[in-house]
C-alpha cells in the first residue's frame, strides 16, 4: 500500500491507495472520531462496494443513503437530503460522512458535511479513476446550478482519502477513459517526464495493469498534493489544475449536464487550451499535436461536438469562477509541463479557437 500525505498543518491527512484498502478498516477507521457515521452513495456503486465499507464501522451508530446515479443528481436538493439524513441519525458535531463514490458523491457529501452544523468530518472513499486522482484530493466541494457546475460549494478538506484501486476492475470503460484525462492533465500542466511516461506506458494503462494504475494514481496524487498544500485556497498555482477547465465547464453544461462527462469535457478544453496557446504564440503547434495524439491514444474526445454553438459557449465561459473583474483568465501553456495563468485574450480569438474546435 501506498500513503501519501496532504500536509496541511492540523489539518493534514492521510491518502492511502492500493488494492483492497475499502475492507482495511486499520488503515482508515482512526479518521473517524466521534460515534455516528453515514455512509452516501449512488444506486451503482452502492450494491458493489457498501459492505466493505460496512463491515469497517463496528461499534458505530450509523445508516445509509443512496442517490440516483449521475451528475444531474448533484444539487442543492440531494445536498439537503443528506442533511436531513445526518439529522435523522442523530449526528452531532463528531459525526463523520463517509463518501463512497465518484466525483459526484465526493461533491456533494463534502459540501453536505462542509454545511452540517457548521462542518463536520468527512471521509473520501473514490471508487472511480477521476475522483481518485483529482476531486477525492484537496477539499473542494460543491453542488452544481442550472446556471453553471460547481457554482456554490466551500472548501472543506477531508479527514482521509481511501482509495482502493480493485473497485475500478467494475469501472464502464469510458468513465475509466474520462479520468485518464485528469492524469494527462498533471503532465501536461507541470511534469513532462510525467507526460512522457504516459506517452511510454499507454498500453498497460488502457490494460488496467495494477502496477501502472497504481503508479498513475500515486504520481498524480502527489502532484495534487503538493498543489493544495501550497495553495489550498487558489490565489494562485491551484489555478494550473484548471487547465482545460475553463473550456471543459462550457462544453459540459451547453451540452447538459451527464451528456459528456467531465474527464471528456476537460479533454477537448485541454485541445482548446493548446490550440489557443499556439495561436498566441506561446507554445509551438508541435506541443499541441502531442498533447493531441496521447488523448487520442487513450481514445479521448478532443472536438467540441458540432451541434454546440461557439457564442454560447464563450458566454457560459464568461461564469468561470476564475474571472475578475468581468474578465476570463485561462490556463495556457507554453508547452508540455508548463502551465500559466493567463489574462486579457481577447475574445474574438477565444471564440474563432472554438468555433474551429
Ligand atoms: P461520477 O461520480 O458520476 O461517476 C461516474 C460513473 O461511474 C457513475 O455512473 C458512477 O455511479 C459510476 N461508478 C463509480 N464508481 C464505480 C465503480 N467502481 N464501478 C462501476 N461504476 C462506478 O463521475 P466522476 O467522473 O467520478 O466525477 C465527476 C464529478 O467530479 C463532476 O461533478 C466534477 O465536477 C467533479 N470534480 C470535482 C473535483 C474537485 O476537485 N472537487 C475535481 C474534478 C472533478
Ligand atoms: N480540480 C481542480 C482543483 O482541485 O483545484
Amino acid at each position: 500500500m501506498i500513503e501519501l500525505d496532504v500536509a496541511l498543518g492540523e489539518r493534514s491527512y492521510p491518502i492511502h491507495i492500493g488494492s483492497g484498502t475499502l475492507q482495511q478498516a486499520s488503515c482508515w477507521r482512526a479518521a473517524i472520531r466521534g460515534r455516528h457515521a453515514l455512509i452516501l452513495s449512488n444506486t451503482t456503486v452502492a450494491p458493489l462496494y457498501l459492505d466493505r465499507v460496512i463491515s469497517g464501522l463496528d461499534g458505530l451508530v450509523h445508516s445509509t443513503l443512496i442517490l440516483e446515479d449521475g451528475e444531474q443528481y448533484k444539487t442543492f436538493e440531494n445536498a439537503a437530503r443528506v442533511l436531513d439524513a445526518l439529522a435523522r441519525l442523530g449526528a452531532n458535531r463528531d459525526a463523520t460522512l463517509i463518501a463512497l463514490g465518484g466525483g459526484v458523491i465526493g461533491d456533494l457529501g463534502g459540501f453536505a458535511a462542509a454545511c452540517w452544523m457548521r462542518g463536520i468530518d468527512f471521509v473520501q472513499m473514490p471508487t472511480t479513476l477521476l475522483a481518485m486522482v483529482d476531486s477525492s484530493v484537496g477539499g473542494k466541494t460543491g453542488v452544481n446550478l442550472a446556471a453553471g457546475k460547481n457554482l456554490v460549494g466551500a472548501f472543506h478538506q477531508p479527514r482521509a482519502v481511501v482509495i482502493d484501486t480493485s473497485t475500478l476492475a467494475t469501472l464502464p470503460e469510458r468513465e475509466f477513459l474520462a479520468g485518464l484525462a485528469e492524469v494527462i492533465k498533471y503532465g501536461a500542466i507541470g511534469d513532462a517526464a510525467f507526460f512522457a511516461w504516459l506517452e511510454k506506458h499507454a498500453q498497460a494503462l488502457l490494460a488496467r495493469e495494477p502496477d501502472a494504475l497504481e503508479a498513475a494514481i500515486a504520481a498524480s496524487c502527489r502532484h495534487k498534493a503538493g498543489v493544495v498544500a501550497r495553495d489550498e485556497r487558489e490565489l494562485g498555482e491551484r489555478a494550473l489544475l484548471n487547465f482545460g477547465h475553463t473550456f471543459g465547464h462550457a462544453i459540459e453544461v451547453e451540452a447538459g449536464y451527464g451528456e459528456i462527462l467531465h474527464g471528456e469535457a476537460v479533454a477537448i478544453g485541454m485541445q482548446l487550451a493548446a490550440r489557443l496557446s499556439s495561436r498566441l504564440g506561446l507554445a509551438d503547434a508541435a506541443d499541441a499535436d502531442r498533447l493531441h495524439a496521447l488523448l487520442m491514444r487513450f481514445n479521448l474526445p478532443t472536438r467540441i461536438p458540432p451541434d454546440l454553438d461557439a457564442s454560447r459557449l464563450l458566454e457560459r465561459m464568461r461564469l468561470d469562477k476564475k474571472s475578475v473583474s468581468g474578465q476570463l483568465r485561462l490556463i495556457l501553456w507554453r508547452g508540455t509541463g508548463k502551465a500559466e495563468i493567463v489574462a486579457g485574450v481577447a475574445e474574438t480569438l477565444i471564440k474563432e479557437v472554438l468555433a474551429n474546435g
